[in-house]
């Protein structure tokens, strides 16, 4: 225990969420149900935090008895640059969800989207294989950048990638290299041609936003496809993959899989991704 800091076995852990916005995220309610699950007295916090206030706000946290805090937009990329330590998966991927606030006063920085999106897949395709043939990645934004980073440490031997705005999938072949094809936008169809994993890391398809346009017919049907947005579970993308005779995955287990490594680093037991967490944060 540091001097300005709770003496942490007196105190109710606390943890929780900054971003702007925090409102909608279902994260209260799934580290709720896993509180109440390992009956643990702790809580779980969402915080609106303004930009200019991010560095004060993590000076404060962990002396009020923070154990540690999810991230989100729009602080991902800033909190590399306050961390003290900050894990090689972070650094690739260039933002960061969890920070751990450790017993000397150290903020340790961590990404686990792509550990999230990978067990997601493991959890509802167990017989998914990365190295089956070409992986596709529609879009290039903070999120794809993460289901890059966690195909190609997965063994995916041959990645595709393209976006609306070209040069950010340019920009990610730069930086994970040479497993990587671009493709144009106008082009985004081709890529699925004896594509073994399809991924629609846009936010194209949410509720309230245009579906995804990309043609579907180079699509085998063999293909395992999923999708990031979980709102709707079913998008438009995913029900027309599955009319095709592909097997889908829908995107909530990656939201759920996620938050499992900071649960663990926070409180101690590592949580179950299970049908009543799902169904506790869909209620
Ligand atoms: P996230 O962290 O969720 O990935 P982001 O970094 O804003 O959020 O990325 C959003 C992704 O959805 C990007 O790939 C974005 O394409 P651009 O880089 O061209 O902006 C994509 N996207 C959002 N709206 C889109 C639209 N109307 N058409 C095509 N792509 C869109």
């Amino acid at each position: 225990m540091t001097e300005d800091q709770p003496d942490r076995l007196l105190h109710v852990p606390l943890a929780g969420l900054i971003g702007m916005p925090v409102a909608h995220s279902r994260s209260p309610r799934l580290h709720g149900h896993w509180l109440r699950r390992h009956a643990i007295a702790g809580h779980y916090v969402p915080m609106p935090v303004m930009p200019e206030h991010l560095a004060e706000v993590l000076r404060v946290l962990p002396r009020l008895g923070f154990v540690g805090v999810n991230v989100t937009i729009p602080h991902k990329e800033a909190v590399l640059t306050l961390a003290d330590a900050v894990t090689d998966r972070a650094a690739l991927i260039g933002a960061a969800n969890t920070l751990i606030f450790r017993p000397d006063g150290k903020i340790h920085a961590d990404n686990t989207d792509g550990y999230g999106f990978i067990a997601n897949l493991r959890q509802n395709a167990p017989d998914w294989q990365p190295d089956a043939g070409p992986a596709a990645v529609i879009g290039a934004g903070g999120a794809a950048r993460a289901v890059v980073a966690s195909l190609l440490d997965s063994g995916v031997r041959e990645l595709r990638i393209s976006n609306r705005t070209r040069i950010r999938s340019e920009q990610i072949k730069a930086e994970f290299g040479a497993r990587l094809t671009v493709y144009d936008w106008a082009q985004a169809g081709n890529m699925l041609d004896g594509a073994a994993t399809v991924v629609n890391a846009t936010s194209l398809g949410m509720t309230g936003k245009q579906p995804l346009r990309v043609p579907l017919d180079a699509l085998s049907p063999g293909a395992l496809v999923t999708d990031l947005v979980y709102t709707p579970l079913m998008t438009p993308f995913l029900l027309e993959s599955q009319a095709r005779g592909c097997r889908v995955v829908d995107g909530l287990g990656m939201l759920l899989h996620q938050a499992a490594p900071g649960f663990e680093r926070w409180f101690g037991p590592r949580p179950e991704v299970d049908e009543d967490l799902r169904r506790a944060v869909l209620e």
